[in-house]
């Protein structure tokens, strides 16, 4: 028989009761660990000078849409990428001169950019609900550097917590919320700000704040020599609940379809769906919300970009990720008063 050295149990230590909610020292082989669990999809919390951040591979649509299913979100609100520093930022999305000098001063730290995403740049349609722009963040917090250092893409993350809830500041609130859809939470204690970043957007030669923060316009301005201009919520064009430049099919939308006219092109769901349909892409032929989602804007960009008239789209089921899918195509389908 082979000898146990493992520990006698203690239900009663700190340590059990913190593994046990899959709270994680940030110690060399948990780093590793993450990166693994994030490979393979999973998601993965993470402290940040902020809030904590419920992360997944922003390369992978189905780890992201799996975001969106923890948060119960009702609708595809864009993410921040996180990435480790500016060089790596590079990588992914275009800088102008005036995000390139505000980047330099503020980065890393508590301040978020909203950039134009590079041609190929292999982020998630998702992770930006299909808009060509996408938000970069370079945190500053240790656990998070090293975290993002080790993995090699960026981790996509919004606020750790479910929808409509609290921002987490500590680990146990991660745990209280989510414990069962994370892999693991790195433990960084309590975080510093617990403010959410700033967010900011260069348009032209111009400067939208579209979330006030820790840098604050002030600080934005006596840098750049620039007027901020502050977006009150109701008036923000990206923040969420007020996306209006979400991203809109040039192809007319017809929903809940169980037949296809000439010219149309079929969005399927499921293994029922009109076969005469000539150009056909299915969100999950085994009817899966979750690959449904992840494969949401890809599709609909693919079926766009064959010039037909209009899209039919299958029915898709009005519950968990269904909710944000239908609140998506709801969006597309009925035109934009801009
Ligand atoms: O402090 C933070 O920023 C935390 C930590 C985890 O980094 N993250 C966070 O993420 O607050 P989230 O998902 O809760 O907030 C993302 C915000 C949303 O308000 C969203 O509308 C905005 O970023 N956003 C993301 N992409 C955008 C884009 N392409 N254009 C405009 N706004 C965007
Ligand atoms: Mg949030």
């Amino acid at each position: 028989m082979t000898q146990n050295n493992t520990p006698p149990h203690d239900p009663g230590s700190t340590d059990t009761i913190r593994s046990g909610k899959k709270i994680m020292p940030a110690t060399l082989a948990n780093y590793h660990l993450a990166c693994k669990y994030l490979l393979q999809g999973k998601l993965v919390s993470f402290p940040t000078e902020t809030v904590y951040g419920l992360g997944a591979d922003a390369t992978n649509d189905t780890a992201v849409a799996g975001i969106f299913e923890a948060k119960q979100r009702p609708s595809f609100n864009p993410l921040i990428i996180h990435l480790p520093s500016l060089a790596a930022a590079e990588e992914y999305v275009e800088f102008d001169m005036i995000s390139r000098k505000l980047a330099a001063a503020f980065w890393p730290g508590p301040f978020t950019l909203v950039l134009k995403k590079k041609p190929n740049c292999r982020l998630s349609p998702l992770v930006s609900a299909g808009l060509d722009t996408v938000a970069v963040r370079v945190p500053q917090h240790p656990i998070a550097q090293e975290l993002l250092q080790y993995f090699k893409y960026p981790i996509a993350a919004p606020s750790a917590n479910i929808s409509g809830k609290l921002s987490p500041t500590r680990p146990e609130h991660v745990a209280r919320d989510l414990s069962s859809q994370v892999a693991m939470i790195l433990d960084g204690a309590a975080c510093q700000d617990g403010l959410e970043s700033t967010i900011v957007q260069v348009v032209g030669s111009g400067i939208r704040l579209l979330r006030p923060g820790t840098v604050t316009a002030q600080e934005i301005e006596r840098l750049t020599g620039l007027g901020v201009a502050q977006f009150e919520d109701g008036q923000n064009p990206t923040a969420p609940g007020q996306l209006k430049s979400h991203y809109a099919p040039n192809a007319k939308i017809r929903l809940n379809a169980n037949d296809i006219f000439p010219g149309e092109a079929l969005l399927a769901f499921g293994s029922l769906y009109p076969k005469d349909a000539k150009i056909i892409r299915n969100l999950s032929p085994k009817g899966i919300l979750r690959e449904a989602a992840a494969n949401l804007f890809s599709m609909l960009h693919d079926l766009d970009e064959t010039g037909c008239k209009t899209i039919a789209v299958s029915p898709i089921p009005n519950k968990g990720l269904g909710l944000a899918i239908n609140d998506r195509l709801n969006r597309a389908a009925t035109p934009s008063d801009e």
